[in-house]
């Protein structure tokens, strides 16, 4: 593999360093060999990107992806999926069906990084595109339903850019799911106290209160549901269980939207 450290951006290496140090621990509550493979490739102390309450939260939102990808996929056993914004996220993995046409898209430069690690797979697919322009969704084959997903890329957009992005998957797609990650309005003011953030020249861009604020955006969209990842990292510690009382209104959220 011949990734480097600077291959890799820093805010693409917080869930990766996460889910490979999940997975290499007695009972991992996930398992992503392919996180594992590149960050041991890389070589490098990545324990500055892992700190516990992150280490919980991306635990928390990979299970609470997974399970609703799984259930659309069930539902919609042939649909489209889009993993937006992939980096290097494996989601294609824990979700396949044998059925589904995956592509992972993202940015031209972090293509070319993904096709270091990745190669395209029988129905699994990658793709250079952004989410803040459609032309890329003209090479997508057409499908009935379309399943789009947004891990950890939408609470680095304006508001502005929000609305690009969500009005561009309307446009392009006449049916689908976008599973987003949403974050609130505080740590959009104090993302600079965030505990792995913290660590890189990421800023933190529009956050909400309610997924609803954005159908004020895009009305053709509706709320389908919106889970705190504290529901699922207060399963796990007692840290999780205070935070989830505490930092109620603060942690982030999936929220899954239907057109
Ligand atoms: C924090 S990483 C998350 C990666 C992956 N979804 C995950 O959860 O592991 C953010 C990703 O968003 C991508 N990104 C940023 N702006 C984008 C845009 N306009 N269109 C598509 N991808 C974008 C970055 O290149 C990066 O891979």
């Amino acid at each position: 593999m011949d990734l480097t450290f600077g291959d890799v951006q820093e805010t693409a290496l917080i869930p990766l360093a996460i889910k490979a140090s999940e997975t290499a621990r007695e009972n991992a509550r996930i398992v992503d060999f392919k996180a594992k493979e590149i960050i041991d490739a890389l070589g490098v102390d990545v324990s500055k990107y892992d700190p516990f309450m992150s280490h919980e939260g991306v635990v928390a939102r990979t299970i609470l992806y997974r399970d609703e990808l799984k259930r659309l996929i069930e539902k919609y056993p042939d649909a489209l999926c889009v993993n937006l914004g992939c980096g290097f996220d494996d989601k294609f993995t824990q979700v396949d069906n044998g059925r589904i046409t995956w592509f992972d898209v993202d940015l031209p430069d972090q293509i070319e990084k993904r096709r270091k690690v990745y190669s395209d797979r029988d129905r699994c697919t990658m793709l250079e595109g952004s989410a803040l322009d459609g032309e890329w969704t003209k090479q997508l084959p057409k499908h009935d339903m379309n399943i789009v997903v947004m891990e950890g890329v939408l609470e680095y957009f304006s508001k502005g850019q929000v609305k690009t992005c969500i009005n561009m998957l309307c446009d392009s797609f006449e049916h689908g799911y976008l599973l987003a990650e949403l974050h609130s309005p505080f740590l959009e003011k104090n993302g600079n106290h965030h505990d792995a953030v913290k660590h890189t020249n990421a800023t933190f861009g529009w956050g909400t209160k309610s997924g609803l604020e954005y159908l004020e955006l895009e009305p053709r969209m509706r709320l389908i549901s919106e889970t705190s990842y504290n529901e699922e990292m207060k399963k796990y510690s007692i840290r999780g269980k205070i935070f989830a009382i505490i930092g109620k209104n603060i942690n982030n959220r999936l929220a899954v939207f239907e057109w």
